[in-house]
């Protein structure tokens, strides 16, 4: 692991949603005195609710500094927001309908939207309009999020960056609609260059379905294709593997 990258390891699940739930206070803390918000990017999927359950309850729920934090999504599926597989409807359900985040602080990515390449283009414009980001020659200025929370599929994907699909190669741009044939859906998705010049990018992984993966992202060969977490790389900032026993259960080596 190069220097930006460490791995903690922590007994279950629960402990994992702990120590998660103390970084992000730790972080929002220190974000919103050095320049006065928290900009966060959540990532999908049933990991994060344990930490969602955590910060909308005390200790956390009353000391957090709610106003100053804006969220986003790292990603979500193309499907309306009250949808069962909605990442939003999840983050609602477990998180924002607890917490009080001033709803101008809340991002949602417009992927009920049909046009799938009109929705990840609205949500790039957001995105440059709230970080006030120039458009260059090369494609969008990437934004810097205070953090960016990842899960990681027993597949090796992280966000909607799926093995094989086309967003992983989209990195002039912001966001992206990702076609998924093996489920034949679309999602939206932030790209590897939005998420790699974040400040603090998280990944978030538990349990014994991850062991195999994470063993071969980790410590196998660079084949971002087949694993595409392997291409999360922070352009300036820092990355660290949040992991429970069980998917580290095949490491050779973590702090
Ligand atoms: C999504 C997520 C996705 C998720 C991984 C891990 O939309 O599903 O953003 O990238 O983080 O699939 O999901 P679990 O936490 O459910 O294992």
């Amino acid at each position: 692991m190069s220097d930006t990258h460490h791995i903690e390891v922590y007994e279950n699940a629960k402990e994992l949603a702990w120590a998660a739930a103390l970084r992000f206070a730790s972080l929002a803390e220190q974000a919103v005195q050095e320049h006065g918000r928290f900009t966060v990017a959540l990532s999908g999927g049933s990991t994060p609710k344990a930490l969602f359950a955590l910060l909308s309850a005390p200790p956390f729920l009353g000391s957090l500094p709610w106003h100053a934090i804006h969220l986003f999504w790292g990603d979500e599926r193309c499907v309306p927001p009250d949808h069962a597989d909605s990442n939003f409807r999840m983050t609602r359900e477990t998180l924002l309908s607890k917490a009080p985040i001033p709803a101008e602080n809340i991002f949602r990515i417009p992927a009920e939207d049909e046009d799938h390449q009109r929705a990840a283009a609205n949500y790039s414009q957001t995105i440059e309009k709230f970080f006030t980001l120039a458009a260059t020659d090369s494609g969008s200025e990437m934004p810097r999020f205070d953090l960016v929370f990842l899960g990681m599929g027993p597949d090796g994907h992280t966000a909607s960056l799926f093995p094989g699909t086309d967003a992983l190669q989209l990195n002039d741009r912001i966001a992206v609609a990702n076609f998924v044939e093996k489920f034949n859906a679309w999602r939206i998705t932030l790209t590897a260059a939005a998420i790699n010049h974040a400040h603090q990018i998280i990944f978030l992984v538990a349990g014994e379905d991850k062991a195999a993966t994470l063993k071969e992202v980790l410590e196998g060969e660079y084949q971002p294709q087949q694993y595409p977490s392997q291409l999360i790389n922070p352009v300036k900032g820092t990355l660290s593997w949040l992991i429970d026993e069980a998917a580290g259960s095949l490491l050779t080596n973590s702090d």
